[in-house]
């Protein structure tokens, strides 16, 4: 399989779970290397649906390793939990195939408080979080003031510093008129936590040095997507960590001239979750989705906004990426349509644009220019290759790879593992 980078090319939620657990197959080491558990990656296996927020989903197949990397914020107590949840589903978590790195930054109950006081205070300028604490675990990180994984397991160590953080941040909480943190019980849980973690944790760098120096093939999972991406998305309306392909070997410290591949992730239209532009949203298309029961958010249980599919988006999702390969997954969501659109470009007062401005009002104010394509009225969930699909569906997916710049590799036709389609 090669080192493969695996990255959403949309606004998350592209189906990334169930690529990544098909691919797994194939990979020795599977790698978390950015975000934290404001992700949550849906797998169904044998009909029992897992969901994973924070441990890759390398876990649900027995010798794989997994690897959450030192870009990744970590809630200790939610992955705790997390690792409980899957050992009660009859998963096996043990240190032979989970190792997270002692550098990854810790999410703290201050962080959520946070997250949640400025989405409050930003009223209708919301962002619409995950309210995980996300945002503020990061800002911390780059201010220097964050706490680590490594500090964790240094109980007086990591006691005198959250002593300190946490009366800095009452302070700003107080401000916002929010209820204080109390340091004695979180510094309980936390240890508490930290302890159950020990044996997962150490120096992942090294880890995945070795791995490569012997061969073994790695798959880094991506969390989020392009457009969430905090440099390269449509910002401020983004997550904080970089969701694009640089993220996983910032994340994980292998470098950029070990990895082989990147494959991008689409669904066959396009969804958001939370607020920010969305040029090509339609309302049919959301009711349509929601209707069959699809489209709410496997972390928050939000309802999705959906859209047609963008291929301003995805052909700039390519360029920042340098994506090779595609798989476009839920075709079988468009399967009641008779005509489907394809956003090709967008118009922006006279212009014409190719990819997606970078300034939030000019998006805002760009209009979709849609091509239409027959749909196939037919269902697609039986399909096991590409030519049991119906024609106008392989001419639509031939069209989205051909806008998007690259190879279509796997279409999915159902969350189901044997609903894939090798192309
Ligand atoms: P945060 O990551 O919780 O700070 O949320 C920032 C934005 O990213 C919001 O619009 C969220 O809905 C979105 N977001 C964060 N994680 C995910 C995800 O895993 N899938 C889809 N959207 C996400
Ligand atoms: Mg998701």
């Amino acid at each position: 399989m090669a080192n493969t980078i695996l990255v959403g090319a949309q606004w998350g939620d592209e189906g990334k779970g169930k690529i990544i657990d098909f691919l797994t197959e194939e990979a020795d080491i599977v790698v978390r290397s950015q975000g934290g558990n404001n992700a949550g990656h849906t797998v169904i296996v044998g009909g029992t649906k897992y969901v994973l927020h924070l441990i890759p989903s390398g876990i649900l197949r027995s010798k794989k390793m997994c690897v959450i990397g030192n870009g990744v914020v970590i809630d200790p107590v939610a992955v705790q939990k997390e690792i409980d949840g899957l050992r009660g589903q009859k998963i096996k978590v043990s240190k032979d195939n989970l190792l997270i790195s002692d550098c990854a930054h810790l999410v703290l109950p201050y962080h959520r408080a946070l997250d949640e006081q400025r989405e409050m205070k930003k009223g209708k300028g919301k962002i619409g979080t995950t309210k995980r604490g996300i945002g503020p675990a990061y800002g911390d990180k780059a201010a220097r003031v964050g706490l680590r994984m490594a500090d964790l397991m240094q109980p007086a160590l990591f006691s005198e510093k959250l002593e300190q953080r946490v009366k800095e941040n009452n302070a700003v909480l107080k401000a916002f008129g929010a209820k204080p943190i109390n340091f004695k019980a979180v510094n309980t849980a936390y240890l508490e936590a930290g302890k159950a973690l020990a044996p997962f944790i150490g120096n992942t760098v090294v880890y995945l040095h070795a791995a490569l120096k012997a061969g073994r093939e790695i798959l880094f999972e991506g969390a989020q997507g392009t457009f969430l991406d905090i440099d390269h998305g449509t910002y401020p309306y983004v997550t904080s960590s970089n969701t694009t392909a640089g993220g996983a070997c910032t994340g994980s410290g292998v470098p950029p001239h070990r990895m082989d591949r990147v494959l991008g992730v689409m669904k066959a239209y396009t969804t958001r979750v939370g607020e920010g532009p969305f040029p090509t949203e339609n309302a049919e298309i959301s009711d349509m989705l929601h209707g069959m029961g699809r489209e709410f958010g496997s972390t928050t249980g939000r309802a999705r906004r959906c859209g047609w599919f963008d291929a301003v988006a995805v052909r700039y999702a390519g360029m920042i990426n340098g994506i090779d390969d595609i798989a476009v997954t839920n075709l079988d969501g468009l399967d009641s349509l008779p005509t489907i659109k394809i956003c090709t470009h967008y118009k922006l007062g006279r212009q014409t644009l190719e990819v997606p401005p970078s300034d939030f009002a000019q998006l805002t104010n760009c209009q979709p220019v849609y091509i239409e394509m027959p749909g196939w009225q037919t269902p697609t969930h039986e399909a096991k290759k590409f030519s049991d699909l119906p024609k106008t569906a392989q001419t639509y997916l031939r069209k989205i790879a051909e806008l998007s710049g690259a190879k279509l590799t796997i279409a999915s036709v159902g969350p189901n593992r044997d609903q894939t389609i090798v192309v």
